[in-house]
């Protein structure tokens, strides 16, 4: 449960141009509300990137990860899915994709507590190759942010491979997103919109996938009829997709309290494929993680909403909600976690709405308790660090405790000196 702390500082080639490690080291991202961290020192810089390089290339798989996947032939695409897969460590438990929650200290945070890989949020395509500052403010990362599953939504090939080369060099797949139901993505044509226009999805994962050097994941919801889904995986799997996310709910199943993910059509998926999938929806707890594993077959799950009020849920705890009889006091609550994802976000930061966001899921329950810190959260426009952990140590100082649970089959325990580092400095500390 210890970071290991040094920044990759992130780096983007020129449109169009291949990520060559020497463009990579030319430009770093810049922090949004604060001043840039020192930057490695080039050499630095280059062997980390020549270490990754080389030990993927120390990889004898049978197949070099670097052959953009269409050059195989089937049964070698579907071989080399597997040994990249394998060569990652068979990632279980997965943080999904959040549009302004799944950003780089919250992954960081989410794989502290367990979570073997993780997806960034999604980003549009088109304004990551034309904005240098949506690029900078919204792909973070560093090294220990590994296994990661960068996002795009997409509906041009050109576009989505220039962006997709940009990170290429930080992650272990380039994923688009053909799930994403809202009302934006009606507007600008992508997402799960695409599921009416299956020629550009096709034209989309072949692109990367005979393009990029990383390996071209996909992210789908179902459609409501089983063979409809069945024949779209079957499509994304030709395409040259090595891995891909099903989440059990259809396009217009948006609220995810009200409808249930079908496991049964997830299942269905993972039969049907030959390539590593993985299993979305109704993963709140770990026994879910279990159930779903067991039921659909799948190669990992990805977790979501829960994750945001839990992030420590793939370690074993769960919110007051999921209490059972075996289930007792884990000795760890949401404040911890909160003090944790903010010291994160000093370390590493993001723009203040990222910010905003998860302090209300993580402490939504706390505020119930008491309403009026909630509203001097609403009325600051502007946030400091400060201001955020006086609002855990007022909580605390009024008696506010909602632990976190642990069943006895699903034991972690936080050691006291490390319990004692999660308390929210005081002012005068
Ligand atoms: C705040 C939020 C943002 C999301 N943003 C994305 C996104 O950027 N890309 C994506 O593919 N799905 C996105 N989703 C959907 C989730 O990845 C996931 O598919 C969905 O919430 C179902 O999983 P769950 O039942 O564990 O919540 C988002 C969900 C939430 C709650």
């Amino acid at each position: 449960m210890i970071f290991k702390s040094k920044t990759l500082t992130l780096c983007f080639s020129t449109p169009n141009s291949r990520p060559l490690i020497s463009n990579l080291l030319m430009a770093q991202t810049r922090p949004v509300h604060s001043d840039p961290p020192p930057p490695l020192q080039q050499h630095e810089q280059q062997q980390e990137v020549e270490e990754e390089k080389s030990s993927s290339l120390s990889d004898t798989a049978a197949f070099r990860l670097e052959s953009p996947t269409l050059c195989l032939t089937g049964e070698a695409r579907i071989e080399r899915a597997w040994s990249h897969w394998n060569k990652l460590g068979r990632p279980k438990l997965i943080v999904a994709p959040m549009v302004d929650n799944s950003e780089l200290p919250f992954r960081l945070l989410c794989r502290k507590y367990g979570a073997d890989a993780a997806y960034t949020p999604m980003l549009h395509s088109r304004i990551f190759n034309e904005t240098e500052k949506y690029r900078n403010e919204e792909f973070t990362t560093c090294k220990e942010d590994r296994p990661l599953f960068v996002q795009f939504c997409a509906n041009d090939p050109d576009i989505l491979l220039d962006a997709a080369r940009r990170v290429e060099p930080y992650c272990d797949y380039v994923d688009i997103n053909f799930g994403c139901p809202q009302r934006i993505a009606r507007r600008g044509n992508y997402g799960a919109f695409l599921m009416d226009k299956l020629p550009v999805v096709k034209s989309l994962v072949e692109k990367l996938a005979m393009n990029l050097h990383v390996p071209v994941s996909c992210k789908i919801r179902v459609f409501p009829k089983l063979e409809d889904t069945l024949s779209y995986a079957k499509m994304l799997e030709d395409a040259g997709c090595s891995l891909l996310a099903v989440h059990g709910r259809t396009r217009d199943e948006k609220d995810g309290k009200k409808f249930r993910a079908d496991w049964n059509a997830i299942k269905a998926v993972k039969n049907a494929l030959r390539i590593p999938v993985l299993a979305n929806g109704n993963v709140r707890h770990m026994d879910d993680v279990e159930n779903c594993l067991e039921e659909t077959g799948c190669d990992g799950v990805l977790s979501a909403e829960s994750l945001l009020e839990n992030p420590a849920l793939f370690a074993g705890f769960r919110t007051a909600e999921w209490i059972e009889e075996s289930t007792k006091d884990g000795n760890l609550d949401q404040a911890h976690l909160l003090v944790e994802y903010l010291k994160l976000c000093e370390k590493y930061p993001v723009p203040w709405r990222m910010i905003r966001s998860h302090v209300h899921k993580l402490l939504g329950e706390w505020f119930r308790i008491h309403p009026s810190i909630r509203e001097e959260l609403n009325a600051q426009s502007i946030l400091t660090f400060e201001f955020l952990y006086g609002i855990v140590n007022r909580l605390r100082e009024q008696g506010v405790r909602i632990p976190l649970y642990q069943k006895d089959t699903h034991v972690t325990e936080i050691p006291a000196d490390e319990l004692a580092s999660l308390q929210a400095p005081t002012a005068s500390s």
